[in-house]
C-alpha cells in the first residue's frame, strides 16, 4: 500500500530549514554528464525519488551512479546505450532530456514518450522541431521515439513558440557538441537552466546568454567530465515559506537564493507576510489571516506555476476573493476538489481559479495529485481543524527531501503512515 501523511492541524510553524539542491536542476545536470565520458561529481543533489529514477535511466545507458551524502559521482562510458526505457520515462517526464544528449553523443536516441505529472496534455513538439532543424530525424514506433543524426547535429537558429524549460534544455544539450553555432531564441530563463549552462561551461562548452531570452552556443568537438554544485531549490524554499505563512508561523529558510523568488516573495508580502531576506536566507512571519490578491503564473521571472497550488491554498483562507490565472499548464486543477473537501471554496473557470476565502478549513482524507498539489494539501492540513490524511505520499516524495523530518523540526504534527 502507498504511504500517506497524517497531519494534525493547529500548530504555528517556527524554526529554520536548510534548503537543498534543486530537483529541476540536479536532474538536468545528471543528463548533461552523458555528454562526456569519465567521472563527474555533482554536489548538493537532493535525496528524492526523481533523482533515483534519473540514476536508473543513466544506469540503463551504461553509466554508474554512486551517492555519498549529497554528492553524486557519475561514471559515464565511452559508448552509451542510446535508449531510455518506458518504465522509467513514464515515471518522470524529465527523462525526455536524454534525447538531446544522446543524439549529440551517440548520433541516435530511442526514448519512450514521457509521462510525469497530470497537468493535461504536455507535448514535446518544441523539442522535436528544434532537434529536427539541427538535422535529426524522428520516427515513432509503438510509443517509442527513434531519433537519428548519424552525421551529427548542425548548429542553426531555433526560435521557440513558448519559452519551454525542457525544450530549451534539450536544445542546449544537443547544441554544445553540434557542428557550428546554434541560437535559441525565446529561450527559457529559469535559474535551473542557468545552472545547467554553468555546468556545461565547466565541461568545456561555449555558451553565451543563458538566463536571457537568446542563448548562443558554439559547438565544440568534445567535453570533459567536471564537478559542480547544484543551485538551491527555490520551490523547496517557497513551499516551506508557504507553510509558515499558512500556519501564522515564523520560518527561516537558509542556503537559498532569495533573488530566484522575487515575484513569489512579493506576493507573500502582499497577502500580509512580513518577509526579510539576506543574501542566502529568507525569514517570514505569517499573517493572522492572509489578504486576498490576484496572481498570474508566468515563465521566470514571473510567478512560478509550481508555486500555484501552495498560493491557492494560502488564499483559500484569505479575507476576500482572489483570482489565480494559470498560464503555463492547461490543466493543473485536479487538486481543487481535494481542497474543497477540506472546506475551501475554490473553482476553476477556464484558466482562472476563483478563490473565495473561508474562515477555516477542516481535516479529512484527500489525495495528493502531484508533487506541488500534494505539498499544498499538507500545508492546508497544518492550518485545518482536526486530522487530515493525505494519501499518495509518493508524489510528494518525488520532489521534497526530508519532508516529514523538516516539518517536524518546525513543530508540525505530521507523520508518515
Ligand atoms: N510545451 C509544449 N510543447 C513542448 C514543450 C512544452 O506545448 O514541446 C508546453 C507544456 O505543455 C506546458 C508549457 O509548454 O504547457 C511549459 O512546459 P515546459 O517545457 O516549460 O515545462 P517542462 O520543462 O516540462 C519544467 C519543470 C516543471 C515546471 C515547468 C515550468 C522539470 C523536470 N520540470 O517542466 O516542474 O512546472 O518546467 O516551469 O524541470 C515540478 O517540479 O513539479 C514540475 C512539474
Amino acid at each position: 500500500m502507498a504511504d500517506s501523511f497524517h497531519v494534525r492541524g493547529g500548530t504555528a510553524l517556527s524554526g529554520s530549514i536548510k534548503i537543498g539542491g534543486a530537483k529541476n536542476a540536479a536532474l538536468k545536470l545528471m543528463v548533461a554528464s552523458l555528454l562526456a565520458p569519465g567521472k563527474h561529481h555533482i554536489g548538493n543533489v537532493p535525496n528524492i525519488v526523481d533523482v533515483d529514477t534519473m540514476a536508473r535511466v543513466l544506469e540503463h545507458v551504461g553509466a554508474t551512479c554512486d551517492r555519498d551524502g549529497s554528492m553524486l559521482t557519475i561514471d559515464v562510458p565511452d559508448d552509451p546505450l542510446p535508449e531510455a526505457p518506458l518504465d522509467l520515462v513514464r515515471q518522470m517526464r524529465a527523462s525526455i532530456l536524454v534525447l538531446g544528449a544522446l543524439l549529440a553523443r551517440a548520433g541516435e536516441a530511442r526514448v519512450a514518450l514521457p509521462g510525469g505529472d497530470d497537468f493535461g496534455s504536455r507535448p514535446i513538439d518544441f523539442h522535436i522541431k528544434g532537434l529536427e532543424s539541427m538535422g535529426a530525424t524522428f520516427e515513432l514506433h509503438h510509443g517509442v521515439l527513434h531519433g537519428s543524426a548519424p552525421d551529427g547535429l548542425t548548429g542553426t537558429d531555433v526560435f521557440l513558440e513558448f519559452p519551454s524549460v525542457g525544450a530549451t534544455e534539450n536544445l542546449l544539450l544537443a547544441a554544445v557538441l553540434a557542428d557550428g553555432v546554434t541560437t535559441i531564441g525565446n529561450a527559457a530563463r529559469e535559474p535551473e537552466l542557468v545552472d545547467l549552462a554553468q555546468y556545461l561551461t565547466t565541461m568545456g562548452a561555449k555558451i553565451d546568454g543563458a538566463g536571457t531570452s537568446t542563448i548562443e552556443i558554439h559547438g565544440v568537438g568534445a567535453l570533459e567530465p567536471a564537478s559542480h554544485s547544484t543551485v538551491p531549490d527555490r520551490l523547496e524554499a517557497g513551499t516551506y515559506l508557504a507553510a509558515g505563512a499558512m500556519t501564522r508561523g515564523h520560518v527561516t529558510v537558509t542556503d537559498c537564493k532569495p533573488e530566484h523568488l522575487r515575484m513569489e516573495l512579493r506576493k507573500l508580502a502582499s497577502i500580509g507576510c512580513e518577509v526579510e531576506t539576506t543574501e542566502s536566507t529568507i525569514t517570514l512571519v505569517g499573517p493572522d489571516r492572509p489578504a486576498a490578491v490576484d496572481v498570474a503564473t508566468l515563465p521566470y521571472p514571473g510567478f512560478h506555476t509550481d508555486m500555484h497550488p501552495q498560493m491557492v491554498t494560502m488564499l483559500s483562507v484569505a479575507d476576500g476573493t482572489s483570482i489565480l490565472t494559470e498560464n503555463i499548464y492547461a490543466g493543473r486543477f485536479r487538486y481543487l476538489g481535494e481542497l474543497n473537501r477540506m472546506g475551501a471554496d475554490v473553482h476553476a473557470d477556464g484558466q482562472h481559479v476563483v478563490i473565495r476565502g473561508v474562515d477555516r478549513l477542516s481535516g479529512c482524507e484527500v489525495d495528493a495529485c502531484d508533487i506541488r498539489a500534494g505539498a499544498a494539501l499538507v500545508i492546508a492540513a497544518m492550518r485545518a481543524d482536526g486530522d487530515t490524511l493525505i494519501r499518495d505520499a509518493q508524489h510528494i516524495d518525488r520532489g521534497y527531501d526530508r519532508w516529514v523530518e523538516n516539518l517536524q523540526s518546525l513543530g508540525a504534527d505530521i507523520e508518515r503512515v
